[in-house]
């Protein structure tokens, strides 16, 4: 008699539950699944948390091997604006169509909360990707001194002046309408002579160019 009794109590708490769990999927599924939303302070923190975890020491410590030239800025300037732009924008706000659309949003690169990493911490991103955000992994290959030439201008980044993000602009990637308008505009120039085959980056290629 009594036995019966716990295995109907354990049942009815076992469906309670599942209902239970059933009633917040729904919720989720009805309101929570916008990649327009913000992450919770809490799902932040445990982010946070869970990738500060993931990281090797050994990863925090290591230094840049590249040395920093002026011509090295201006690799690693373009290539900001090539691959990263689209979703960071030149200035490293985040101030995107593509950024504002991802869940989480990519921080503002130029406030503490970058520029406190270390340049070896930046690297293993940059090379790693972070898992289940939109932040891609740009390693594999011969990309580890494109990568180190990106946490130069990371650092950089708060200090970006008016006429570099205006040079960042025609180094952005162009719609293909885009390219077309260039392409007539050429041809205009040319007083109308087919123009010499423009030059295209291609993007599968990855982080090295
Ligand atoms: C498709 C969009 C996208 C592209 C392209 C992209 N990122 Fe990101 N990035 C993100 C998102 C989203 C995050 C935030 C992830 C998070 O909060 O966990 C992020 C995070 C980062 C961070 C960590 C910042 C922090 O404070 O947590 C760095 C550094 C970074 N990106 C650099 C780059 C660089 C350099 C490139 C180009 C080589 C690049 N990203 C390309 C979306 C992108």
């Amino acid at each position: 008699m009594k036995k019966t009794l716990v295995v109907t109590t354990s049942l009815l708490a076992v469906v309670a539950l599942l209902a239970f769990g059933a009633w917040v999927y729904m919720k989720t599924a009805m309101y929570g699944f916008s990649a327009r939303a913000e992450p919770s302070r809490v799902e932040a923190m445990l982010a946070g948390y869970a990738r500060e975890t993931a990281m090797p020491a050994s990863a925090r410590a290591m230094k840049n091997p590249i040395a920093f030239t002026p011509a090295v800025h201006q690799e690693a300037m373009a290539h900001f604006a090539d691959h990263c732009a689209v979703c960071h924008a030149n200035n490293g706000s985040g101030d995107t169509m593509f950024g504002k659309g991802l869940y989480p949003k990519p921080p503002d690169l130029r406030l503490a909360r970058t520029q406190n990493m270390t340049d070896g911490e930046l690297f293993y991103i940059l090379e790693n990707g972070i898992r289940m955000s939109g932040m891609p992994a740009f390693g594999g290959g011969d990309s580890t001194d494109d990568s180190w030439k990106l946490v130069y201008f990371i650092r950089h980044l708060p200090q970006l002046s008016a006429a570099e993000e205006t040079q960042m602009e025609s180094m952005n990637p162009k719609t293909s309408e885009e390219s077309e308008e260039d392409k007539a505009e050429e041809q205009f120039l040319n007083g109308g002579a087919p123009s010499a085959p423009t030059t295209t980056i291609n993007h599968m290629k990855g982080h090295s160019k």
